[in-house]
Formats: structure tokens, C-alpha cells, sequence
């Protein structure tokens, strides 16, 4: 829908009776949470400025003033970022009265900005009333001209989920032209006149969000339920999202994951991190430099090379991967974790599940050559001694297969270089002998062209020539005085001399015919 006609204090009247009737109330409430007001369908930001302005008008009196946070939404962003500039024309002084425009406004050159303190009390977000979730614990939902342009099985499923967005004395405020139908259970008229209505206790109803979600899946809620905390009440000025109501079984489930599950991260065919999973900062890290996901790159120091080697077994045998005890320096300690690379199958691009599992920190081990005494026997304990060996060569080897497929690699990259090369020299060969050809093709030609300047030489002069005997010859014929009418060996005439002409009558016209003719 493209209709976004607005105005500030649309329905002036209306605007008064909710900062008298509505905001009066709403700032005179003892509480340190702000008012939050959802104005949907909120075009060029006009409505949700009016609403910070009654509402700064009606906190003037109050002895405690609440803090309002406005979210303002609508499905286009170029609407949005209007809005969000809060740059108006002149001709707002027909809406905004002068008082209001010295209070909220800033003079500038292209218009009316709104003052500063003004937009801070307004989040400006893209939300679409039909396929996104609504926000919620909202005192007051100003949703006005947009529900006339939604088909009338929208609408009725707009007023549920206003009702379960609001708090429980929240207001809903309407177009003039618009109310709440049948849902007279959920809402009554606070004024009925100005379509403002007051939110009612209603018993449990079923509906679905989104309103137009998924007909397979719909995630009904009864809307007496008690809402998420909200991530806006830790400062945050983004509202918080509705999150469909899952059965305690699977929220149980969802707590236990997020608890107890390994540390992880779901990765791409290329290595990419898709998604990291639980607590990763002990194995990846953002490497410095240019922002990289590749989970190799990200890997912390001694991980990468038992981490890539693990990867690439599970992408050859497509199967699980799984290695055990590597470790990993912290300090002055090691942990010791277990690599597990899951292939996920049924999936249209190929990932895998990367988990880490801690199965304990050690103290840095003392190095091999601490451990033997000045006549090189083994002074510490040989068993550590011989662990950290093998350990040191199973690293070794490591680093081997590392450098090999670096090099194998290198190799296949050069092959391609390689390819590539000759294909280019070919290719200039082809242009070379193209060229050569042209070049031959334009001598031709230049050659040509000097042949027929000579024959056009030529031609001139003989038409010069021409030209000179044929006005020699009407010359003669009209000094000679004498009728001459030339045949040609057809007897058709050809030429005819004036006194030919007056003697035989002949005209122009005649040339060509036949001598006979009468
Ligand atoms: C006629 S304007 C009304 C503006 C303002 N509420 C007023 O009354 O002055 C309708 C606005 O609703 C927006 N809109 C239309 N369908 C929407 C939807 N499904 N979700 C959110 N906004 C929508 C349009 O982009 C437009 O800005």
C-alpha cells in the first residue's frame, strides 16, 4: 500500500482530548518506566512527533514527568528515513501552531526540524503490521488510517494483537474512520467520538502472530500472557520483539541447550562461521586485520591445525570427525579440549557443526630440556617428558600435513596460473595474424583506392574534352544557319539545329523519335 498522506495533529481535536484525557493519566502514574506509545503505520514521522508534543504539553504540570519512548513504525523505508531526519516544509505552520513551533521546532534553511529532545523521544523502525511479530507492553497503540486499507479478515486479526500488545490499562487510539467491530469483549470506548478506546480484561483468547503467519504454524497465544522482559528497559531504544509462545517442554529444552550444551559454532563448506553457539571466546577470536569468519583464521593459538585437520576428515568420510586432548595454552595453563565436526545432511548447502568440549585445564608443562640434568640424563618425571614428545610430534606431524596441502595448494594454483597463461598467448596469437591480415587487407585496399583515383583523373579529363566538342558543335550548328537534323542509324533524330527546328516544326520533345514520324 502506498497511500502515506499524514499531517501533524491530524484531527486536531482528537489530539486534545488524549493529552487531556489520555497522557494526563498516563504521566500522573507513579512509575520510573517510560510511557511507551506505538504509533504503526507512521509514515513521514508527523503523528509520532504529535504524540511527543502532547505529550510534553501534558508532563508540563506533572510533579513527577514520566519519560516517553515513542516507536514508530512503518513497512517503507524511504518513508522512515523521513521521518527520521524530522525535516519539515514551511507550510507546517498550517498544522503546528506558533507556540508549538517555537517550542519543538528549529528553524533551518530547507524547512522545521523537530528540536532535539523531540526526536530522542521517537525510535523510528521497519516493522510490517501483517508479517511481523507486534511489539507489546505498550500503554497506548495509535494506529490510525491504516487498517481501511487492509482487507476486512486483516483487521479483525489486527484488534487481537493490539489487545495483547498493550498493557492491561492501555489505550488504543484509531483513524476517524476506523474502530474496533466486533471485538467489544476486548476494548471499550474511552472516546467514542474521537476513536480512542481503553483496553479490556479480557479472558483468554486464541489468535495468531503475525497476524498473516504461517497458516501451517500459527503461533496462537492466549493474550493474557505475560510479555518477555523487554531489551529496551536495559537502555536499549529498540522495542522488544514478541517471541511466539513455545510449550514448556521445548522452553525447558531451549534453557538446557543454551546452559549446557558445548561451546560451537555452524560452519559453511568454505569455513565460514554461519552461526556461533554458546561461550566460543576460549577457542575463537577475531583475528586482527581485515574482518575474516573463517573459523581458521579465527582459531585460537594451537587450535587451528588439529581443528582444520579434524574439518577436512569430516568433509572427506562424511562423518562424523572427532579428536580428543587438544591442547590449548591460556597463560600459565593448557586446556584440554575435545574437537567434534558434525556433517549436517538434508540441508541445501552442505555445513557442519563445529563443538568444543573442555575436559579440564592443566599446568603448562616444564619444557624437555628443563627436564634432563647438565649430564643429560632425565632428571624430571620421563613419563611427562615422553608425553610431551609425542605430543610435540604429533604437532610436528601436524604441521606437516599442514605445509603439504599448503604446498599441494600452491601447486594447483600454479597449475591454473599455468592454463591461464598459455591461454592468454594463444589468444594473442589469434590477434597477432588477425592483425597481420588486416594490415595486408589495407594495403589492398590503399592500392585500390590509388587505381581508381587515376581512372576518376582520367574520366574528368575526358569529360572536359567532351563537354569542349559539344559546345563547339552547337556553335556550328547555330553560326551556320543552315536546317541540320542529325539521324541516327535507326533514322531516329538526334540533335536538330534551330533553323531545322522552325522549318520542320520540330520541338524538343522530338529527340529520340523516328525521323518518319508525321
Ligand atoms: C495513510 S498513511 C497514515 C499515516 C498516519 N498514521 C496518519 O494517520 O497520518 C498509512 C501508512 O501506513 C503504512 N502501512 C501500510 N501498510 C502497512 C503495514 N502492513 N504495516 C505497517 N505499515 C503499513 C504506509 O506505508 C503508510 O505510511
Amino acid at each position: 500500500m502506498l497511500i502515506s498522506v499524514t499531517g501533524f495533529f491530524r484531527n486536531a481535536e482528537a489530539f486534545d482530548i488524549l493529552k487531556r484525557k489520555v497522557f494526563a493519566r498516563l504521566v500522573q502514574q507513579r512509575s520510573d518506566d517510560p510511557i511507551r506509545v506505538w504509533v504503526l503505520g507512521c509514515s513521514t514521522g508527523q503523528e509520532a512527533y504529535s504524540m511527543a508534543m502532547v505529550f510534553a504539553e501534558a508532563s508540563d504540570k506533572a510533579q513527577r514527568p514520566r519519560k516517553l519512548q515513542v516507536f514508530a513504525t512503518d513497512l517503507n523505508d524511504a518513508l522512515l528515513d523521513k521521518a527520521r531526519q524530522g525535516l519539515y516544509a514551511r507550510n507546517l505552520t498550517q498544522e503546528v501552531t506558533p507556540e508549538r513551533l517555537r517550542r519543538f521546532f528549529v528553524e533551518e534553511e530547507g524547512g522545521y526540524r523537530v528540536s532535539k529532545s523531540l526526536r530522542e523521544m521517537v525510535v523510528f523502525a521497519r516493522q510490517n503490521l501483517i508479517n511481523d511479530p507486534p511489539f507489546s507492553r505498550m500503554d497506548l497503540i495509535s494506529c490510525r488510517n491504516l487498517m481501511i486499507y487492509l482487507e476486512p479478515s486483516l483487521q479483525r486479526k489486527a484488534i487481537p494483537a493490539f489487545h495483547y500488545a498493550l498493557k492491561p490499562d492501555g489505550f488504543l487510539f484509531l483513524g476517524a474512520s476506523e474502530s474496533v467491530g466486533g471485538f467489544g469483549d476486548l476494548f471499550e470506548p474511552f472516546d467514542k467520538s474521537h476513536r480512542i478506546y481503553s483496553r479490556k480484561a479480557a479472558p483468554p483468547r486464541l489468535f495468531q502472530l503475525p497476524i498473516k503467519g504461517n497458516p501451517d504454524r500459527p503461533a496462537a497465544v492466549p493474550p493474557t500472557r505475560k510479555p518477555h522482559a523487554s531489551v529496551s528497559e536495559a537502555g536499549h531504544k529498540t522495542p522488544e520483539m514478541f517471541h511466539a509462545e513455545v510449550s514448556p517442554e521445548r522452553e525447558a529444552d531451549r534453557v538446557a541447550v543454551s546452559r549446557f550444551a558445548p561451546s560451537g559454532a555452524l560452519i559453511s563448506a568454505d569455513l565460514q562461521v554461519l552461526q556461533f553457539r554458546g561461550a566460543t571466546a576460549a577457542y575463537l577470536q577475531h583475528p586482527t586485520g581485515k574482518a575474516s569468519l573463517d573459523i581458521l583464521k579465527m582459531a585460537r593459538e594451537g587450535l587451528m591445525l588439529p581443528l582444520r585437520a579434524t574439518i577436512n576428515k569430516a568433509k572427506k568420510e562424511d562423518r562424523i570427525a572427532r579428536r580428543e586432548g587438544v591442547r590449548l595454552r591460556q597463560g600459565t595453563r593448557t586446556r584440554m579440549t575435545n574437537i567434534e565436526v558434525i556433517p549436517l545432511r538434508n540441508l541445501k548447502e552442505p555445513c557442519f557443526l563445529v563443538v568444543f568440549e573442555e575436559t579440564g585445564t592443566r599446568k603448562l608443562p616444564v619444557k624437555v630440556s628443563e627436564l634432563t640434568d647438565t649430564r643429560g640424563e632425565t632428571a624430571g618425571p620421563a613419563k611427562e617428558a615422553a608425553r610431551r614428545i609425542a605430543e610435540l610430534e604429533s604437532e610436528l606431524k601436524e604441521t606437516r600435513e599442514y605445509l603439504q596441502s599448503v604446498h599441494e595448494r600452491q601447486e594447483a594454483a600454479n597449475e591454473e596460473l599455468q592454463a591461464s597463461n598459455e591461454e592468454v598467448q594463444s589468444a594473442n596469437e589469434e590477434l597477432q595474424s588477425v592483425n597481420e591480415e588486416l594490415e595486408t587487407s589495407k594495403e589492398e585496399l590503399e592500392s585500390a583506392n590509388e587505381e581508381l583515383t587515376t581512372i576518376n583523373e582520367e574520366m574528368s579529363s575526358r569529360n572536359l574534352e567532351l563537354s569542349r566538342l559539344n559546345s563547339d558543335l552547337v556553335n556550328i550548328q547555330t553560326s551556320a544557319r543552315l536546317a541540320i537534323v542529325l539521324l541516327g542509324r535507326d533514322l531516329t533524330i538526334r540533335r536538330f539545329s534551330t533553323q531545322a527546328e522552325k522549318q520542320f516544326n520540330l520541338l524538343a520533345a522530338d529527340v529520340g523519335r523516328a525521323s518518319s514520324h508525321g
